[in-house]
This record gives structure tokens, sequence and C-alpha cells, in this order.
């Protein structure tokens, strides 16, 4: 299987007016007015119809990814290839296809109990992408949307899933510990790409998976005059910031984290590393980060 990209994510939430004015102040993100109502919001950060689907529900929480593929003939042999290994998925009918804008779509879960989408065939919108702040325009053409970093203990069956059947390539696999603690054990992370040259579009941390089901999720913009910009609107509209400024080793990102109302965090940064596959070794990075990246997470 071959997955071209992580297209769209959606997210639950008691507070829809909450998410909107955190998109549209913080973020930057525009608004899908002739999509959205009163119980669905859909933000644009690019030409497709949406990247971020917020709806009503019970909840502050991430539900799922929507993964790209190729075309039909991709589509149908990655429903073959998961047949044939007892991968259960779900065949999904003309109302959810329509509203994630794809031609045809299954769902299933990944070990780790993740929701995934899988589709071919995603539209564009016809309004011209314009951000309600400074924001020239997000880094997406031919990435996908960003990067999702999960928690899971239980690490190498989920692993291994994203590898053998997703068709995922290891781009940076680290070991670190989370404590100073020298009884505890280290933790594994493994940093994966999908057929684009995004350094890693999901990652997964040996540690539990946070009550919002994502640890976070990564926008990238185009420099980091944008990225400092940004700091500012989330400090001036009184959005925690769960890291400090920094730049990380593998994939060379200049980014700082805020919290999102979901409760997980949200990257937000530049230069992300756009390595040639053929050539590229998987790296075992010492450290996330060079510089800076203080994380301060509030208690769940
Ligand atoms: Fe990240």
């Amino acid at each position: 299987m071959k997955i071209e990209s992580l297209s769209y994510i959606l997210i639950e939430t008691t507070d829809i007016q909450k998410w909107e004015s955190y998109a549209h102040d913080v973020v930057g993100l525009m608004k899908n007015e002739k999509k959205s109502n009163e119980n669905n919001l859909f933000l644009r950060i690019d030409e497709s119809p949406f990247r971020f689907q917020v709806q009503k529900g019970e909840t502050e929480r991430y539900v799922l990814g929507g993964f790209e593929l190729a075309n039909k003939q991709e589509f149908d042999d990655a429903k073959k290839q998961l047949s044939d290994i007892g991968v259960s998925y779900e065949e999904q009918g003309d109302d959810l296809v329509n509203v994630r804008c794809v031609e045809e779509l299954i769902t299933l879960k990944d070990p780790a109990g993740n929701s995934l989408e899988l589709f071919y065939g995603r539209s564009s919108d016809e309004e011209e992408f314009k951000s309600p702040q400074d924001i020239s325009g997000f880094v997406t053409k031919g990435l996908g949307l960003g990067h999702l970093v999960f928690g899971a203990l239980d690490i190498e069956p989920v692993h291994d899933f994203y590898i053998e059947v997703l068709g995922f390539g290891d781009s940076d696999i680290m070991h670190m510990k989370f404590s100073p603690n020298p009884e505890d054990p280290e933790s594994a992370l493994y940093f994966m790409h999908c057929n684009n040259p995004r350094h890693h579009t999901v990652a997964f941390i040996q540690a539990p998976s946070p009550p919002s089901g994502l640890v976070h999720a990564m926008i990238e913009v185009e420099n980091s005059e944008q990225v400092v910009k940004a700091l500012d609107r989330a400090v001036a509209n009184d959005v925690h910031i769960s890291s400090t400024l920094g730049r990380h080793m593998n994939d060379k990102m200049f980014s700082f984290y805020m919290q999102t109302p979901a409760g997980f965090m949200l990257e937000f940064g530049c230069d992300g590393l756009q390595p040639d596959w053929n050539t590229f070794k998987t790296t075992n990075c010492p450290a996330p980060s060079y510089w800076g990246h203080e994380f301060n997470i509030p208690e769940a």
C-alpha cells in the first residue's frame, strides 16, 4: 500500500464557537462557509475543501485522520491487501463520501485503536484560499496537511502496522527517557513518512495515549516570521503555550506548540525537512531538539 499524504483530520467538540474563534483569531485557518453549519465547522489551509473538520459532540478530542491513496487502482489494491491479511475495514456510503469530498472511502483501526479513513479522489474548492491572518500560505503542496503524533504503550505492533501494512518508511527512530528516574526504561519514538517528501507524517511515542486521543498535530507555514506572529496571536488570545520556540533535530523544524480547545497540542512551524527517500538513511537522533522546545503541558 502506498499512502500519498495525510489529507484531513476530524475533531469532536462540545463548543463549535470556541474552535471557530481559535481557528480564525489564532491559527489563521479559513472557514469554508458553504460547507459549515451549526454542527460542523470545516477549516481550510489551502485549495482542499477542508483540512480540519470540527464536529459537535459530547467530548473534546481528536477523532480520526484521513489518508489519501493515488487513485482507484491503489484504493482497490489497498482493500485487497487488507482483506488478504485479515485486517477488517468498513466501506462507507455516499453520505460520508460527500462530507469528506472524496470518491470512495473505507474506515479501519490501527492496532493502537486509532481510527483511520483511506480514500482516493479528493476534490478542490473553487474559492481561493486566503488566511484571515497575516499568513501567505501553509506548506502543503505535495506534502499533505502536516503530521500527527500519537501515544501508544504497546508500540511495536503499531509501528509494524504502519510500516508493513500502510507502507510507511522509517524516518527517525529515537530512544529516550522521559523522567530523571534511572529506573525508568527508555521509551521508543518512531517517526515515519509516507509517499511524499515530508520528513514524517505520522509518529508514535511509547507513552499512554492522552485523553484527547492525540499528542500533537503539526501545520507548517512559509517562514519564521509567520511562526513568531502566530505565537504572538496565541499569547494575545490567552492560549496556553505548551512549548517555547525551538528547532527539532530530526525534521529541522523551527516551531512552537500551543494547546488546542480539544486538549491536544498544535505544533506551528516552518523549515520542515523534505528528504529524498531514494538516498535517505533512517536516522537515530540523540535528542528531540537542537535548542528550545521547553515543554509546559497542562494536566489533562
Ligand atoms: Fe511535531
